[in-house]
């Protein structure tokens, strides 16, 4: 049986995925750049400025490290505006049963967003007293696809990555979580997502997520 769950946020607790979307979109359109949602795509799950310079690149355009920190603390200004009216009305579907379930069952859950908005995020989402273990992003050095991010929220549950299952909406993501060696829960479409030993389309299958959990 699997003892611990550990939890992307954007994308699969909550649907802010969509405002990191539209804060880039607005960067973008503001400097002329070129953004859609297959470049956004590869940027789930990867940090603000590594999402800046994939931006960029697409785009053939070099800037100073100083324009760039402009552009980033711009995108951020936008989302940070854009979050500020998330209720617990936001949870996406199943996510409140899924937790008392858990809760029920003892199983511990850690979040691993490479937000650094997360935990504002949380609080505004009445959900943050339900987690063990928040992993802190400034501690760490490689972001998702490698793996340093799942093994820090293991490590903070206590509990080995063998017996931990991770839920990702990312490509990133899931390549992670397999990397970690847990058992990959991805939510959205198949095809992006196919490297995940499971996807669903969220949350919602609370049975089905359970019966994994405790064959
Ligand atoms: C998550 C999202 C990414 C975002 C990253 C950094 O991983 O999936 O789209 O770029 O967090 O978020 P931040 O709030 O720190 O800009
Ligand atoms: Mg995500």
């Amino acid at each position: 049986r699997y003892e611990g769950m550990i939890f992307d946020l954007d994308g699969v607790l909550t649907d802010t995925a969509r405002f990191h979307y539209a804060a880039w979109k607005r960067l973008c359109e503001e400097i002329g750049c070129y953004f859609d949602e297959i470049i956004n795509e590869k940027l789930k799950g990867i940090g603000r400025m590594e999402s800046l310079n994939i931006i960029l690149n697409e785009n053939d355009i070099e800037i100073s490290d100083e324009g760039k920190q402009f552009l980033a603390d711009r995108k951020n200004l936008y989302y940070k505006e854009m979050i500020s009216k998330i209720t617990p009305m936001d949870l996406l579907p199943g996510v409140s049963e899924l937790f008392q379930r858990l809760n029920e069952l003892g199983v511990k859950k850690a979040v691993a967003s490479a937000s650094r908005n997360a935990c504002t995020v949380l609080e505004r989402l009445g959900i943050i007293d339900y987690f063990q273990y928040i992993v802190d992003t400034d501690r760490i050095k490689n972001g998702k696809p490698d793996p340093e991010i799942f093994l820090n929220a293991s490590k903070g549950l206590g509990i080995p990555p063998k017996k931990c299952i991770g839920v990702e909406d990312s490509q990133a993501g899931i390549e992670a979580i397999k990397k970690a060696g847990m058992y990959a829960i991805g939510i959205g479409k198949p095809d992006t997502l196919y490297k995940a030993d499971l996807v669903l389309r969220d949350l919602r299958d609370t049975d089905r997520i359970i019966s994994i959990l405790l064959p």
